[in-house]
């Protein structure tokens, strides 16, 4: 028998198992076990981030090719849970040993190709900063696969439209010379998302872990936005479809699915993780949950914030090492990195 909670009162309940009649699940325990109990084609849309083999602190990293053997066997059973009409959108990076990297997307490409499931978009999320690598260029993006089972699938562009950089644009040649030509609904937000808010846009400089400003950050080592999981939910699902997100970690893409009024499913092995989820769900319920809105352009700087300043001891340092490339007019003109 599933055992549940109630959030709020009796109106929203929160099992931990599937039944037919449940609208919110979160599971713990181990993916394949939770995956087992789902009957076939019954979810929409599945938005995850799995376990890139890294050895964040809940894994146990594996030679390459035992991580995507045992992915595979995952992979198969959402195939499975998956309606024909459904989408998978696969967020990772890299996975790195000894310092050669291997682009995890080129890798699960195939095991996704291998069911017959069809790549919609290859989307680069960007942001803006990270660690800074010293024998290669520091990555700056991750990727997410967007592979649908069949060739009839749900894309609501306009729900994901932004708003167009030049919406007085219009066509100067042609029988259309003259009208407008975007659409006032926005334009399509393409296939490159930048979404992370730059960790010095709340402007608290001066805490030393800068990522915890981040208004959604929880202890969990491998979060992702909320909206990263939003625009696909909105985008790949229609209201009370089911949204699964297998790894689902501090429940981030619950959220985003309850928020956009569909039923939720996640699970999580690690305990900690399943209990911030549920208090995250429960803040989100009674308003309280911090959250990055939906389309918030990322803070450019202006320079005129001490942050993007240069600090007038690496301006005396150049200036004594008699770079010629730097003069004090230059810097002034370009505060940035
Ligand atoms: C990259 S994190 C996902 C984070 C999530 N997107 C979020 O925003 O919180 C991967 C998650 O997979 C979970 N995980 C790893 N192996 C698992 C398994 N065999 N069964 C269930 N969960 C697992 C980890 O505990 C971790 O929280």
């Amino acid at each position: 028998m599933p055992s549940f909670e109630t959030l709020f009162g009796e109106s929203i309940q929160m099992d931990n198992e599937y039944d037919s009649r449940s609208q919110l699940v979160l599971h713990h325990g181990d993916v394949l076990d939770f995956l087992r109990t789902l009957p076939n084609e019954t979810i929409k849309l599945i938005v995850t981030s799995p376990p890139y083999n890294i050895g964040k602190e809940y894994e146990t990293r594996v030679g390459i090719e035992q991580y995507l053997d045992e992915q595979e066997v995952v992979i198969k059973e959402l195939y499975r849970v998956l309606s024909p009409d459904g989408s998978i959108c696969w967020q990772v990076g890299n996975y790195v040993e000894r310092g050669e990297i291997y682009p995890l997307d080129i890798f699960y490409y195939s095991i996704f190709k291998s069911l017959g499931m069809k790549l919609r978009n290859r989307v680069v999320w960007h942001f803006g900063h990270g660690l800074h690598a010293k024998k290669r260029f520091s990555g700056r993006y991750e990727t997410l696969l967007w592979f649908t089972k069949g060739d009839e699938y749900t894309f609501n562009l306009d729900a994901v439209r932004v708003p167009s950089k030049y919406p007085g644009k219009r066509h100067y040649k042609g029988e259309k010379r003259g009208q407008l030509s975007g659409n006032p609904k926005g334009k399509n937000p393409s296939d490159i998302w930048l979404l992370m808010e730059e960790e010095w846009e709340s402007g608290l400089w001066d805490i030393p872990n800068v990522k915890s400003n981040h208004a959604e950050k929880t202890m969990h080592p491998a979060q992702f936005p909320i909206e990263l999981a939003e625009r696909c939910v909105l985008a790949l699902s229609n209201e009370t479809d089911w949204v699964l997100d297998p790894y689902a970690g501090v429940g981030t893409t619950l959220i985003a699915a309850i928020k956009r009024g569909r039923k939720a499913m996640g699970c999580d092995k690690e305990d900690e993780y399943i209990e911030i989820a549920k208090l995250r769900v429960q803040s989100y319920y009674s308003g309280d949950l911090r959250m990055r809105p939906l389309g918030k352009p990322v803070y450019q700087p202006t320079g005129r914030e001490k942050i993007s300043q240069y600090p007038d001891d690496w301006v005396t340092k150049r200036l004594l090492e008699r770079d010629p490339s730097w003069s004090s007019d230059e810097i002034d003109a370009e505060p940035h990195e």
